[in-house]
C-alpha cells in the first residue's frame, strides 16, 4: 500500500510484520478477522459493534434487490466520477457494516481504507472481505486516532457518523488532517432545523433508553415493532403523521427507508434503524453553518455546503471541501 501507516499514539511509523502492525519501539497491533485492530472494542460505540453484527446485510445493497439506497446517497452526495477514483487512495471513516465500503470496492477501483471504532469492522470483512488486500484495509480505530500519515488522502468520506462521537468539532479537524493538497473531504450528517428537532420520541427517550442493555433494548424494539409501524403508517395514511409520528418511539418510516421493501423486510429495516436511534451515546445533530466554518477554520476551501435529497424524500446535510 502506498500509504504511510503510523502509530497514532506515538507518530512512529509502522512496517506490516506478519499480519501486524509494528512500530519502531516494537509495538504491535495485530490484524484479527480481517481488520487491525488499534482499539478495544469495550468503548463508547460497542452498541454500534452490537447492532452491525446483528444487521450485518440488512443495509448492503448487494444483499437487497429491492435497495441501492447506499449507492444512491453515495454519488449525490459525493458527486464524484467513478472513472476519477480508479487509482485513488479513499479514506472512510465510521464504515459501520460496510454499505459505503461496498459501494467504493464494487462501483470503482479506488483503494478504499475503511476505520471503524467498533467491532463492526468485523461485519465489513464479511460483507466486503472477498476484495483484493491490496484494494480494501480494514482498521478498528477511532477518528481522534487516525493510524495515517496526515494529508495522504485523495478523498475521504464521513457518512452518519459526526453526531455520534463526542467533541463533532474535533472529528471533524481529524478527517480535515488527513486530506492532501488537491484532494477532498466530505461529510454527511443529521441536521438540527430548530428548537422542534428535538421535540422527538428519539431525544425525548435516548437518556434512558442508551442505558439499557443491547439485548434488552433490540428485545424490546422488536416486541413493539408491529403495532408501531401499523400506527404510524395508519396516521401517514390519514395524513396526520408529519406532526403525531415523532411522538411514537420508531424510526422515520416514510422519509428514510427504501421504498419497495417486503413486509418482512421492512420490520428489519425498522428494528435496526430503531435501534439505531435508542441506543448511541452520543446524538449530536448539526447545523450545516456550523460544520461548514469548521472546515474553513481548518483550512478547507468549502465547495458545497446544503441538504442533498436522494431516494424521492430522503435527506441529508453535508459538506464539501477541498485543500487547495
Ligand atoms: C450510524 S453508524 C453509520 C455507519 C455507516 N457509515 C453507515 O452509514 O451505515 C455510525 C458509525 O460511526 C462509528 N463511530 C462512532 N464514533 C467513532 C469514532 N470515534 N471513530 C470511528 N468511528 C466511530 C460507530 O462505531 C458506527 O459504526
Amino acid at each position: 500500500m502506498d500509504i504511510q501507516l503510523i502509530n497514532p499514539y506515538n507518530n512512529l511509523p509502522f512496517t506490516l510484520q506478519n499480519d501486524a502492525l509494528v512500530d519502531t519501539n516494537d509495538q504491535k497491533f495485530l490484524k484479527k478477522n480481517g481488520a487491525f485492530r488499534l482499539v478495544k472494542d469495550d468503548n463508547y460505540t460497542q452498541n454500534f459493534g452490537f447492532q452491525w453484527n446483528k444487521f450485518t446485510q440488512t443495509q448492503i445493497d448487494r444483499f437487497s434487490v429491492q435497495s441501492s439506497q447506499s449507492k444512491n446517497r453515495f454519488f449525490a452526495v459525493t458527486q464524484w466520477d467513478k472513472e476519477d477514483l480508479s487509482g485513488k487512495n479513499v479514506l472512510e471513516v465510521g464504515s459501520g457494516a460496510g454499505r459505503f465500503s461496498q459501494v467504493v470496492l464494487d462501483e470503482t477501483k479506488a483503494n478504499l481504507f475503511s476505520v471503524d471504532y467498533s467491532n463492526a469492522v468485523e461485519a465489513n470483512f464479511k460483507n466486503n472481505g472477498h476484495h483484493s488486500e491490496e484494494r480494501f484495509h480494514l482498521f478498528q480505530a477511532s477518528i481522534y486516532d487516525l493510524p495515517f500519515a496526515p494529508q495522504t488522502f485523495d478523498k475521504v468520506f464521513c457518512f452518519g457518523v459526526l453526531q455520534h462521537t463526542p467533541d463533532v468539532k474535533k472529528s471533524v479537524e481529524s478527517l480535515v488532517k488527513m486530506v492532501k493538497p488537491g484532494g477532498e473531504l466530505v461529510v454527511d450528517f443529521y441536521p438540527i432545523r430548530g428548537w422542534w428537532t428535538k421535540i422527538h420520541a428519539k431525544y425525548i427517550f435516548r437518556p434512558w433508553t442508551k442505558k439499557i442493555p443491547n439485548e434488552k433494548l433490540l428485545k424490546r424494539i422488536e416486541k413493539n415493532a408491529s403495532w408501531m409501524i401499523n400506527t404510524s403508517q395508519f396516521f401517514n395514511k390519514i395524513g396526520i403523521g408529519k406532526l403525531t409520528n415523532r411522538f411514537i418511539p420508531i424510526c422515520d418510516i416514510k422519509n428514510t427507508l427504501p421504498k419497495n421493501l417486503n413486509k418482512t423486510q421492512l420490520r428489519e429495516w425498522v428494528i435496526l434503524d430503531t435501534f439505531d436511534m435508542f441506543s448511541p451515546e452520543y446524538d449530536q445533530p448539526q447545523r450545516i453553518e456550523t460544520v461548514r466554518q469548521w472546515f474553513e477554520e481548518f483550512g478547507l476551501k468549502v465547495t458545497f455546503a446544503n441538504t442533498v435529497t436522494f431516494d424521492g424524500n430522503n435527506v441529508v446535510s453535508a459538506v464539501k471541501g477541498i485543500r487547495e
